[in-house]
């Protein structure tokens, strides 16, 4: 299975990521993910990579498209790859292609979650993560047994910095310019299909499980 999910900040790409690579054993490559991890290590690719997160602008690609493709590679022992986040622009589109071309490998198929700013605004709002693990709660929607505390390692919970409403401004309009041509792209290909990401999140997961059983898709 070799997926891209494509949508907007707060669409759900890495929930419904997680849930997928859980059941079908696949690989979860989530670009915010690996980045936040390299900027905790203070890697020299989190140092560069920090001010332009916090900001909620773009990594250039060719910083992305390196990391990816070494993870991509990595990831093949698994049998497959969900990518979440990426690609991100057109750049990004196209040398993941000429990758995939080189490695004899092809994309199965490209979930766009189509979300109203009105549910993405609640959505990142609520938000709060375990700054350590990366795992995601909301306030509402996915609270954790005790308010503000990781069920898993009882740690607090934070806000993602990215995640207050100046940086989501920023975060909607680069997704706007940079992101969103990624739909027709991969239109041409027949590669997309279009979910429903304002539905909670157990209907998506029918969705998306109609939509494999249709595609023929199992692993
Ligand atoms: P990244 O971490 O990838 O952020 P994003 O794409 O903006 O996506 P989010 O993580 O905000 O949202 P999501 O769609 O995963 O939603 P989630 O499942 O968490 O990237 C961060 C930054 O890194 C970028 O701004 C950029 O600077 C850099 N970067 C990353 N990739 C890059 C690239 N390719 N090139 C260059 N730079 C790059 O859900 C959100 C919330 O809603 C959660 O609280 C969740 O519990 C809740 N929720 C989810 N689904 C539902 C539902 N169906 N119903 C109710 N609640 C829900």
């Amino acid at each position: 299975m070799k997926l891209v999910l494509l949508g907007p900040p707060g669409a759900g790409k890495g929930t419904h990521a997680k849930i997928l690579s859980e059941k079908y054993n696949v690989a979860h490559l989530a670009t915010g993910d690996i980045l936040r991890t390299h900027i905790r290590n203070k890697t020299k690719l989190g140092l560069q990579a920090k001010e332009i997160i916090e900001k909620g602008s773009l990594v250039s690609d060719d910083l992305v498209n390196e990391m990816m493709f070494d993870e991509i590679q990595k990831s093949n022992f698994r049998g497959g790859f969900i990518l979440d986040g990426y690609p991100r622009t057109l750049g990004q589109a196209v040398a993941l292609d000429e990758f995939l071309l080189k490695a004899e490998w092809e994309l199965d198929a490209v979930l766009n979650f189509a979300v109203s700013e009105k549910v993405i605004i609640d959505r990142l709002s609520g938000r709060r993560v375990n700054p350590s693990t990366g795992r995601v709660y909301h306030t509402r929607n996915r609270p954790p047994k005790k308010e503000g505390i990781c069920d898993e390692t009882g740690e607090k919970l934070v806000m993602r910095k990215d995640d207050e409403p100046e940086t989501v401004r920023n975060r909607l309009k680069v997704y706007s310019q940079e992101t969103k041509p990624l739909i027709s792209y991969y239109q041409k290909s027949d590669l997309l299909h279009d979910i429903h990401g304002d539905f909670h999140v157990p209907e998506l997961q029918q969705e998306i499980t109609a939509l494999f059983d249709k595609l023929k898709l199992t692993v």
